[in-house]
């Protein structure tokens, strides 16, 4: 059974479109000056799906959007139960090749496994993507998936396809256009709103359960203009510049490790329960 975000705000193909353009972006050896060359005629439905992105991302969106999602009134389910869930959304092209949300989850998770990190950080690969399940709230792929960015102060530039911005209504507010617009100098990037996507919502979920470092990984990765490039560093708080080492050691792992085997859910299973035992109740609030 195919679950497809709403056809006419979805131009990637699959979810995972947007990945594939991310591991292009950022391959393995490309020098820091390669990166930037990507262009909209390359990658047409990677462009159209970002000018949405950027068009729509408002403050007033973002606040309405934590706060239909945030209180976590979605039902109790336990981990095992989400990955269930995520399983059900399936990308339209090649559904046989592709590897499930679980496989792809576990891909990242035994990656991180195999080079010998803390339990706590294997535990953060298997649920970083998680919070996919927005689509099948009926979140439009755009509010789901793609580099995340602070609303309401400037754009960076070091954001990908920054010349979208213009179509955002926000661009015509002149508080949110100043440098440090509706934050404070320092202020620290867990009080910036950042734009709504399966990041913010899965670290909200997990607030409760994991150390700040994991918290970190969850919220900011796919925050390509900070823990890659750089920008915001006047919002950023002594505890920012700190975790932004954790963020960055994490960034590999969800870029790379696709490709790798397929990994055996069954046999793993043991693992991951015991895993899961270890941080949380047996189900928890989404
Ligand atoms: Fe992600
Ligand atoms: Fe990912």
């Amino acid at each position: 059974m195919a679950t497809t975000p709403q056809p006419s705000q979805s131009p990637l193909q699959r979810l995972d479109d947007w990945d594939d353009f991310l591991e292009g972006r950022y391959k393995e050896g490309k020098a820091e000056s390669e990166f930037r060359q990507y262009d909209a005629k390359a990658n047409p439905s990677v462009a159209e799906f970002y000018r949405v992105n950027h068009e729509k991302q408002t403050v007033a969106y973002v606040l309405d959007k934590e706060k239909q999602y945030f209180g976590l009134n979605r039902g109790q389910k336990s981990i095992w139960e989400a990955a269930d869930y995520l399983n059900t959304l399936v990308d339209d092209s090649d559904p046989d090749t592709d590897l499930t949300q679980t496989e792809h989850l576990l891909q990242t998770s035994e990656a991180i496994r195999a080079d010998g990190h803390p339990r706590w950080m294997v535990l953060t690969g298997f649920l970083h993507d998680l919070g996919k399940c927005l689509c099948l709230y009926g979140e439009p792929q755009w509010g789901v998936v793609g580099d995340t960015f602070p609303v309401g102060c400037a754009w960076s530039d070091e954001i990908v396809f920054p010349e979208y911005f213009r179509g955002n209504p926000d661009a015509h507010v002149p508080e949110y256009q100043s440098k440090y617009g509706i934050y404070e100098p320092n202020c620290g990037l867990e009080n910036v709103h950042m734009s709504f996507g399966h990041d913010g919502y899965i670290a909200e979920i997990m607030k409760p359960y994991l150390r700040d470092e994991a918290l970190y990984m969850l919220r900011f990765h796919s925050f390509y203009a900070w823990h890659r490039h750089g920008a915001y560093a006047h919002l950023m708080n002594d505890k920012d510049a700190a975790m932004l080492e954790w963020v960055r050691k994490f960034n590999p792992y969800d870029l790379y490790s696709k490709g790798h085997s397929k990994p055996d859910v069954k046999q793993l299973k043991p693992y991951y329960d015991e895993l899961f035992a270890e941080f949380f109740p047996e189900k928890i609030a989404w």
